[in-house]
């Protein structure tokens, strides 16, 4: 740290004139979004060591710029991939912060999209409604959620294929200016590139999101809470802990998402319980306790249960 003077001046240093790689680190402020990803996501280890690894590389890329060591923009086009509610929207967002903090985009703003918001109904809709996606989303990341449906091999005339040569087109020649993310469940999107090698060439990083076990489930069920100022009496803690591995077991299972869900759930019930019990004055700790009858409530409790207790993923 320290003798950073010589390489933030402006003009390329000359050959022998060391840059300061903790310096530039310290000055991009990106460690202040690696720590809020590590703090704020439990788990995740092998998508934190790509986060890391992609901005390593982007920093030493900026470095070699000062002694004019062009090697082109490197391609920062990624791939996403995971089961629901695995964090791979709240990654982008922060993919694109540090993407920013860098100066790889202008903005760093995240546009998400899915099929619908880029493809038409009607010949000659598709061009025009994916150049405005594209251009909102131009200075920062375009999230493409299920990305796969824009391809649907079994319709010929299908127009995804048209959103697909547009965004073909500008990965490559705005490489600069906008970074795409195509994000979805792995196997699908392994066919789509396996139709698509076009797309596949284009991607630089592919992130694979694991899904999570109960016990990381419990420590985002706690975390979750914490955000919201409320918390498990013990026996609730106990509640959960049995919840998690039943609902797991049901279908329609979406990691982080379903224990989110859960616990909206029972917030409700919480909140009915202390409604229920009224004539009693409450304090602050009934307020914020979720107990183990708030959870026990859950129809996964239930003789032959159903999913039913679960809300759709999104
Ligand atoms: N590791 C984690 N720690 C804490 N919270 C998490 C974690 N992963 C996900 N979440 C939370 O779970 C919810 C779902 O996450 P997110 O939307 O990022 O998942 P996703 O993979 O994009 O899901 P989908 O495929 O359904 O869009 C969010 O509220 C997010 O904050
Ligand atoms: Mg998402």
């Amino acid at each position: 740290m320290g003798e950073e003077s010589q390489v933030t001046g402006p003009g390329a240093p000359n050959d022998d004139t060391p840059v300061d790689l903790e310096a530039e680190f310290n000055d991009s402020r990106v460690q202040e979004v690696l720590d809020t990803l590590d703090r704020e996501l439990i788990g995740l280890r092998p998508v934190k060591t790509r986060i890391r690894e992609i901005a390593a590389l982007l920093l030493v890329d900026r470095l070699r710029k000062r002694y004019a060591l062009t090697a082109g923009t490197p391609t920062l086009h990624m791939s996403f991939t995971g089961n629901p509610g695995t964090g791979k929207t709240t990654v982008a967002l922060r993919m694109a912060e540090i993407l920013h903090r860098l100066g790889y985009v202008r903005e760093g703003h995240l546009v998400a999209v899915t099929r619908d918001d880029l493809v038409g109904q009607y010949i000659g809709h598709t061009a025009p409604k994916t150049k405005e996606v594209i251009k909102k989303a131009m200075g920062g990341v375009l999230f493409v959620d299920e990305a796969y449906y824009l391809h649907k091999p079994e319709n010929e005339r299908d127009y995804g294929q048209e959103a697909i040569e547009i965004l073909l087109q500008i990965m490559e020649n705005n490489r600069d200016d906008l970074v795409v993310i195509l994000a979805g469940y792995k196997d699908k999107m392994e066919r789509f590139f396996a139709s698509n090698p076009g797309m596949r060439s284009r991607i630089a990083h592919h992130v694979d999101f694991p899904d999570y076990s109960a016990a990381q489930l419990m420590a985002i069920a706690k975390l979750m809470l914490a955000e919201q100022n409320y918390g498990f009496s013990p026996a609730g803690e106990k509640a959960f802990a049995d919840y998690i591995p039943l609902r797991m077991k049901l279908g329609h299972f979406a990691n982080a998402r379903s224990i989110r869900n859960a616990l909206d759930r029972a917030r409700l019930r919480q909140a009915n319980r202390l409604f229920a019990g009224k004539r009693r004055p409450l304090t602050k700790r009934d307020l914020m306790t979720i107990e183990a009858e708030d959870v026990l409530a859950s129809r996964v409790f239930g003789e032959g249960a159903t999913d039913t207790d679960a809300t759709p993923t999104h």
